[in-house]
């Protein structure tokens, strides 16, 4: 049983394949904004569009398969950008009307869940999801996804790169204010905003910005770090005593910030929980995670002709069928 499944919600273009459960390929393209500039959602697509077929063909080869060997397709069809998600979805239909096999539209939030379940053998952890677009406490309860705790403007990636791009740093900004932030000493005052279990970052990185012009780039960027990372441990930190679930999940591309990683680890500890971070090409975007959840989701086939992009597509909107 061969599953192939595309990614191209935002800025990347991957494919990924799995031969049952294993992922046997797992290529991607990734857009690049030009400098100074945030993702333009038409240029995005306008890449995916050109390097679909480079991309597919890499993942064939790597999985060292025809594309008559395919069992399944599978596609994130939201939430994300409109004209990516159309990339992505048009070439899975093509797909599966060429090869006739059934298409299975995923989750994007969903799939970033489940492949960091599999890669770090969680059973049901509470997930911390962070990326550029999405911030999301989530964790399943019966046979949905529950979102204990999220953004209410942009996501914490997007927060850390417009606040390095107003500090005239280039994208992606997050890796950059995390290495400024390491040689950070004095603690300047930043607004926390938590409103329940939700959060806000876009007071912060503006009066990071305004702050910015009276402080060391090192201190500024080391308090703007510590102030959005703790909002966020803080709601994480009241949905697992909450949830009293034994494993901490943390995914997403800002992942990869090792203060917040940090962070997580000792909270986790301090609940008796078991914390876990995928392997780094599986944090961010990536056709394998929509392989594997459509591999291991496909009793919820459907007509190709019914499946569409779902912009707005909210993970707990998604009753989840029991693993095969
Ligand atoms: P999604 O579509 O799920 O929102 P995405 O398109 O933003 O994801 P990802 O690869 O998941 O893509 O995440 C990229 C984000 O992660 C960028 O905003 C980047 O700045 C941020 N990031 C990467 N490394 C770090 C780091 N070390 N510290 C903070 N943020 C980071
Ligand atoms: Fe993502």
């Amino acid at each position: 049983m061969n599953c192939l499944g595309i990614e191209s919600t935002a800025h990347t273009l991957g494919i990924g394949i799995t031969k049952k459960e294993e992922v046997v390929a797992n290529e991607r393209s990734i857009y690049k904004p030009s400098p100074g500039k945030g993702i333009v959602p038409s240029e995005a697509a306008k890449h995916h569009s050109k390097t679909k077929k480079k991309v597919l063909e890499d993942a064939l080869k790597k999985a060292n398969i025809e594309k008559e060997d395919l069992d399944i397709v599978a596609v994130a069809s939201g939430p994300g950008l409109p004209p990516c998600l159309l990339e992505g979805v048009k070439l899975a239909k093509k797909l599966s009307n060429q090869l006739k096999i059934p298409l299975v539209p995923v989750n994007h939030c969903i799939a970033h869940i489940e492949i960091g379940k599999k890669d770090c053998k969680s059973k049901d952890p509470l997930v911390q999801y962070v990326s550029g677009g999405n911030t999301q406490i989530i964790s399943q309860s019966g046979n949905l996804y529950r979102i204990y705790g999220e953004t209410l403007d942009i996501g914490i990636g997007n927060a850390f790169d417009k606040f390095a791009r107003n500090l005239g740093l280039q994208m992606p900004g997050g890796p950059k204010i995390m290495q400024l932030a390491k040689k950070g000493e004095n603690y300047i005052p930043l607004p926390y905003t938590v409103k329940g279990m939700d959060l806000a970052f876009s007071g912060l990185v503006t009066e990071a910005t305004r702050k910015s012009e009276n402080a060391e780039k090192e201190d500024i960027a080391y308090s703007f770090q510590e102030t959005a990372l703790s909002m966020l441990i803080e709601v994480t930190e009241r949905a697992l005593a909450h949830t009293k679930k034994e494993e901490l999940l943390l995914t997403g591309g800002v992942a990869a910030n090792t203060r917040l990683q940090e962070m997580n680890q000792l909270m986790a500890k301090e609940h008796q929980a078991d914390f876990y971070v995928p392997k780094r090409e599986y944090c961010g975007d990536n056709g394998a995670m929509i392989a594997y959840t459509g591999y291991i989701y496909r009793e919820k086939n459907q007509d190709p002709k019914e499946v569409d992009i779902n912009p707005t597509w909210r993970p707990n909107t998604y009753k989840i069928p029991l693993p095969k």
